[in-house]
């Protein structure tokens, strides 16, 4: 069973100061206290998440709602003590940083970058471009649009340079572009692939990234490529043709948004295959939502379901361990009562995605990437 912690799991006492962890004491469970030098107070226990990553040069990262950070406790204690990067579930989404045209309204995204640095976190900054989430100025559904094609195309340069250079060295990796393709590997017919008259605002998108923000990794970022497909393979010639056209396209984010009712997909098999073409990859969203009942909706309908779920969390997390191109694993989120899933995924219902329960207690899908990094980093000689 997965119930059981780690046994080198170090008690200690965190206190929370302004969103900073620090530590007052660390004694390692079950073993006299040091003698002599007692070890430098660390930021987070030895047994976290992005402690045990850190052994092996992985970050671990968290879908942060904004909402909760900062006000609620238990859920800031966890983002910082579990995560090493984060990522803005929403506030950097256009519709949230410029809501009117012309007034940027970047606070909430900025104090995001002040607590990871505070915490000694990286950053995803997600998303520069994409169909959904956009201003009402600009598109109500991200398909149609009032204004001309000349003026949607000022108006995305200018976004990516304001926004790229808002947070210019704050970001480790941006998603440039998400989610371009749609399920049958069709490039989407939204607003920017009508003003460019095909999918040429996706090279446009990364070279002014580039030029705003030169040291960030630059993302393309989308879902179901982790399964062997049109979508993935549509993908992937597009990346293939944008390396050969020299456009500055630094990684591959795998959204990782699996379900228990598909099977587990070739996940590996694509991870290898972009890595290849010289990309770094990334899982950028990950969740694994199983049926869950209408009056409960993050109580599995199936009481084994929670095993299957490990196990999908088990092989995402260890198909990246595998590969050295994988440089980050970042679950949408920790916490069930948060998730984005059981309000859209609805008919039929499900959710319990996530690696912590409504009360933010860790669930077996934590216990398990906890036990796959320790054993990632070696278990110790006898
Ligand atoms: C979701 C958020 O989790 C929700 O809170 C919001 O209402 C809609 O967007 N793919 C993405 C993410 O790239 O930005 C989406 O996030 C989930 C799917």
């Amino acid at each position: 069973m997965h119930r059981l912690r780690l046994t080198f799991a170090v008690a200690s006492t965190a206190v929370l100061l302004g969103g900073q962890l620090t530590f007052v004491g660390s004694v390692p469970a079950g073993a006299a206290p040091p003698a002599a030098k007692p070890s430098p107070p660390q930021a987070y226990p030895a047994d976290s998440l992005r402690a045990l990553a850190a052994r092996v040069g992985l970050r671990v990262g968290t879908a942060v709602n904004m909402d909760q950070l900062g006000t609620n406790e238990k859920y800031t204690q966890i983002t910082a003590q579990q995560f090493s990067s984060v990522t803005a579930e929403n506030v950097m989404k256009w519709s949230e940083v410029e809501p009117t045209r012309g007034n940027y309204t970047w606070e909430k995204a900025d104090q995001l970058v002040a607590f990871a640095k505070k915490n000694k976190q990286l950053v995803r900054g997600h998303t520069l471009l994409w169909h959904n989430q956009l201003p009402t100025w600009l598109s109500s559904d991200g398909y149609t649009t009032t204004l001309s094609n000349d003026e949607v195309k000022a108006v995305l340069k200018k976004h990516i340079f304001d926004q790229a250079r808002h947070f210019k060295g704050d970001i480790w990796q941006w998603d440039v572009v998400n989610e371009a393709f749609d399920d049958n590997g069709q490039p989407r017919q939204t607003i920017w692939y009508k003003a460019w008259g095909g999918t040429g605002y996706i090279a446009d998108a990364f070279r002014w990234a580039h030029q705003a923000d030169p040291k960030a990794l630059l993302f393309y970022n989308d879902y179901n490529l982790e399964f062997t497909g049109v979508k993935s393979d549509a993908v992937y010639a597009l990346v293939r043709s944008l390396k050969a056209q020299r456009v500055p396209i630094h990684g591959l984010g795998f959204q990782g948004h699996l379900s228990t009712q598909y099977g587990y997909p070739d996940l590996t098999n694509n991870l290898e295959r972009f890595a290849a073409l010289g990309l770094k990859v990334a899982l950028t969203e990950v969740d694994v939502r199983t049926l869950t009942k209408a009056d409960a909706v993050n109580e599995p309908v199936d009481a084994l379901a929670p095993y299957a779920q490990e196990s999908y969390w088990s092989r995402t997390l260890k198909a990246c361990l595998a590969i050295r191109a994988c440089i980050s694993f970042t679950p949408w989120g920790f916490g069930d009562a948060y998730s984005w899933v059981p309000g859209v995924f609805a008919d039929p219902q499900e959710g319990a995605a996530l690696i912590y329960d409504e009360q933010l207690n860790p669930k077996g899908q934590y216990d398990v990437l906890q036990q796959d990094l320790a054993l990632a980093a070696g278990a110790p000689r006898r």
